[in-house]
């Protein structure tokens, strides 16, 4: 049986849900049907850079000083450097909002489709450097369903010597988030919101469609 978010004190500190109005009035837009590709991708973008305000909220940042055209004082700089690992396709659309914070994020991709029948994640694109180049590594992702992508990116980030890991998604399903939290529970997750439930061919309901198809217009 399924485990309630809910339920779970544990999950709950692990998996922070935006509370920002902006947040969820954008969320809906997207789910709309009627939203157009021109569209949706500017959501995605947009709720992208919001979500990242939130979980860049403890990078950790050293003193510098600063010159201001008044005098000089004490100002601060962004210490780590983060990694931005979209999960293709999907993911890419949220690569532009995070930029836009934080424009020298570095970008690895990850190319995962989820097998249609199986449900179970196929690797086809991965060219991760040698070690670790980065201290903060956001993976990006709208959809977190079974979790089977989430885990399997964050696996092969582990794998790679990633030491600090979080996910950035836009909805989740609470059976995937289960499944993804069990797995990694050192890895927080950054949602808009938390759906209903997975349906009998693995899509998030209510959801928004397929995230992929709708960002590229493939549907
Ligand atoms: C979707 C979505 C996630 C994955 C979520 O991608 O963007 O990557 O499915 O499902 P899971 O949690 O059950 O693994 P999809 O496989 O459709 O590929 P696409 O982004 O290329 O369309």
């Amino acid at each position: 049986m399924a485990v309630s978010f809910h339920e779970r004190s544990d999950m709950a500190a692990q998996v922070h849900l935006s509370p920002h109005p902006l947040v969820k009035h954008k969320l809906t837009l997207l789910r709309e049907r009627s939203t157009d590709p021109t569209k949706f991708r500017q959501l995605v973008r947009e709720l992208a850079l919001l979500l990242t305000y939130e979980a860049t909220a403890d990078l950790a940042v050293a003193p510098r000083r600063v010159e201001t055209p008044l005098a000089e004082t004490t100002g601060y700089k962004v210490e780590e450097v983060v990694g931005l690992i979209p999960i293709l396709r999907a993911g890419l659309g949220m690569v532009e909002g995070v930029w836009q914070l934080i424009p020298s994020a570095q970008v690895w991709h990850i190319g995962l489709f989820r097998d249609e029948r199986t449900l179970r994640p196929v690797e086809y694109y991965n060219k991760l450097p040698v070690s670790p180049t980065v201290d903060l590594c956001l993976v990006l992702d709208p959809m977190l369903a079974t979790g089977g992508s989430a885990i399997a990116t964050v696996d092969i980030l582990k794998r790679w010597g990633a030491r600090r890991i979080k996910f950035m998604g836009l909805i989740a399903a609470p059976e995937g988030l289960a499944r993804f939290t069990q797995a990694h529970p050192d890895v927080a997750v950054h949602l808009a919101a938390i759906d209903e439930g997975l349906n009998e061919r693995g899509f998030i309901l209510p959801g928004l469609g397929d995230a992929g198809d709708r960002q590229f217009g493939t549907a």
